[in-house]
Formats: structure tokens, sequence, C-alpha cells
């Protein structure tokens, strides 16, 4: 087994060849340490998740059995891709769960962050808890652990992680890449052949788009939350700014204004832009956005997005703003 310090002489995997002796070299220690037993993973459909379910299904194939639990706060298309690679693509022994309407109904009228952080991650819990124990004969419990979450572990990812697990689960934990950095982590993936897409995902949190949906969430709002940061993510992939900003989403907070449609007054929530550059997460720095490309989201946004009615940029870097809102 590996221990959880990487080797001073562990050299760096930064080509496809590299890449490809790491997954050499996992796949065998797998297969050694799985045997013909069966193995259990979160897939959440994040750069993590995703590199490690690929690395087990390609050393053990259907003993690993992925679960993919959908909260109903997943941005615009991302379960539908979880299924897309892993079910279709990949024939994954994948388990989709769409449990919306369960996180959804308990987050109705909840409005404290942190209480809506705890429901979203005691419920995440919950319903992987509920699908593991309908499996039979599960011994291993795969995991996405990387580099900085064991070095870090008491930053960022730690305390604020809702793929927390049970603390009575009886399993060995799998982490085949718990060794690696982040960057190396994207290179086995793309030497795996995930999408560059899945890959080189901004990071997103936990809790999903329920801390972008400010206050108490409402499907609704959600729903609007989700189609403009689609359409973000959209412009700024067409613009090139996705490859030079670390994260960007949209936050729509629960206000009204008023406004005007069709001659007819409208009242509508704003849709907050933020986009900032960081390394570490601890502090954060505002990105330049061009205003022509400012105008052509804010245009969109408006007239395709139902109940928004304006588009506002946050211009704040960390310190003082969080990153997120909530
Ligand atoms: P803040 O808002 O604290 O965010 O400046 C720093 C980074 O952490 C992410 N973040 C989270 N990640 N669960 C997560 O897994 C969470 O509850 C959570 N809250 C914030 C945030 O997106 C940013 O990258």
């Amino acid at each position: 087994m590996q221990s959880n310090v990487r080797p001073e002489s562990m050299q760096r995997i930064t080509t496809p060849e590299l890449a490809a002796a790491f997954i050499d070299e996992q796949v065998k220690e797998i297969r050694e340490q799985v045997g013909d037993k069966k193995a259990l993973l979160a897939l959440s459909g994040g750069v993590d998740s995703s590199v490690v379910a690929a690395l087990m299904i390609k050393a053990i194939g259907k003993q690993l059995v992925c679960v993919h639990v959908n909260h109903g706060l997943m941005r615009k298309g991302e379960s539908e891709q979880v299924i897309e690679i892993f079910g279709k693509e990949l024939d994954a022994n994948l388990v989709y769960v769409d449990a919306s309407d369960r996180f959804l109904d308990l987050l109705k009228d909840v409005s404290d962050p942190e209480k809506k952080r705890k429901i979203i991650g005691g419920e995440f819990i919950k319903v992987f808890d509920e699908e593991a124990s309908k499996l039979e004969g599960i011994s291993f419990l795969a995991q996405g652990t990387i580099y900085p979450d064991i070095i870090e572990s008491h930053g960022v990812k730690a305390h604020h992680n809702v793929g927390g697990l049970p603390e009575d689960m009886q399993f060995e934990l799998v982490e085949p890449v718990k060794l690696l950095y982040k960057d190396e982590v994207r290179v086995v993936g793309e030497a795996l052949g995930l999408p560059h897409a899945m890959v080189y995902r901004q990071p997103f949190p936990g809790p999903g788009l329920g801390v972008r949906c400010l206050g108490a969430i409402t499907r609704d709002r959600l729903e609007a939350l989700r189609e403009a940061d689609a359409i973000l993510r959209e412009e700024f992939d067409n613009s090139g700014l996705a490859e030079k900003v670390w994260q960007y989403f949209i936050a729509v907070p629960d206000f009204k204004s008023v406004g005007v449609k069709d001659g007819k007054r409208y009242e509508g929530w704003p849709a907050i832009i933020r986009a900032v550059n960081t390394t570490d997460a601890m502090t954060a720095t505002i990105e330049e956005i061009p205003y022509e490309l400012l105008h052509l989201i804010t245009d969109r946004i408006t007239h395709e997005v139902d109940g928004i009615n304006r588009v506002l940029l946050d211009l704040t870097p960390k310190p003082i703003g969080t990153i997120e809102w909530e």
C-alpha cells in the first residue's frame, strides 16, 4: 500500500507518456488490492472522482459500482454528462439517483447558508448510504482524494466538502490518485480518454448551485440561475476566457427589481457575474472581462432566461469578498 507521503523522487506527471506509465502501474495495484471483490465510488462528475472512476473501470471493470447522486443543484447538463460518459461510453456499472426532490423539499424555506450546507451534506450521505446498503458484497470504497487534500487537510476542501461519507462505513479505501497534484490528475484523465471539458472543469463546490441560489432556494429561481450560468459558461468558452479564468459563475439573490419587457412592467431577479483568478482559493483577484462580452452576456441572459431582468458584475477581490456569495 502507498503511504500518504509523496516521495521526493516521484516525477511530476506532465506528459501523456508519463501518464500512461502511471495508469499501467495503478491498474496493476488496483487489481492486486481489490482482487475479485467489489468497490464503490461516489461519482460527482468532478475532475477527481471522474479520473478515479475511469482508472478503476480500466482496472476492474464492472466490479466498480459508481453511484451518481443528482442533488438537484448540479449545473446544466452535468448529470447528463456523467450518464453519457460513464454509463454509455465507458459502459460502467453506474447507479444514477435523481434525489432532486428530496434535497429541494428539505431546503424549502431554509435561508441560512450554513444550514443549507449542512442539509445538503447530511442528505448526500444519507442517499449514498441508502444506495450502498442496497448493494451486496462491497468491500472497498474508492475515493478521489488528491495530494493537496492530504497536505492541506485543514484547508478549504476538507471542511467544505459534501462528499464526506459516513464514518461507520466498513470499507477499505482505494485512493489511486492520492499522491497526485491537480494538474497531474488532469493529464492522467486525458490519457484515460476523458473529455477535455470534464478534465479541465473549473472547481465547483459540493453544495453546487445551492450556495449560489442565495437565501431560501425556490425551484423557479434555481432554474433561472442554472440557465444563466450555462450562458455565462458558453460565452466564456466561445471567447477563450474559460482557459484564463479559474472560476466563473452566476449568483442569483432572492430579491427582485422592476424592469420593463415587451412594453410591460417586468419584475425579475438580478444575475450577478463573478469571475476570479487564484492559485489556492485563499485569495482571489478579479479577472477583466471585455465590455463587449459583458454586453453580449447581459443581452443573452436578460432575453433568454425567464425571471432575470438585470445583470450585475461583482468586482470584489478576496479578501474581502469570499469567492462564493454564501
Ligand atoms: P470561498 O467562497 O470560501 O471559496 O472563497 C473558496 C473555494 O472553495 C469553494 N467552496 C466550496 N467547495 N464545498 C466545496 O466543495 C463548499 O461548501 C464550498 N464553498 C466554497 C469555492 O467554490 C471556491 O473554489
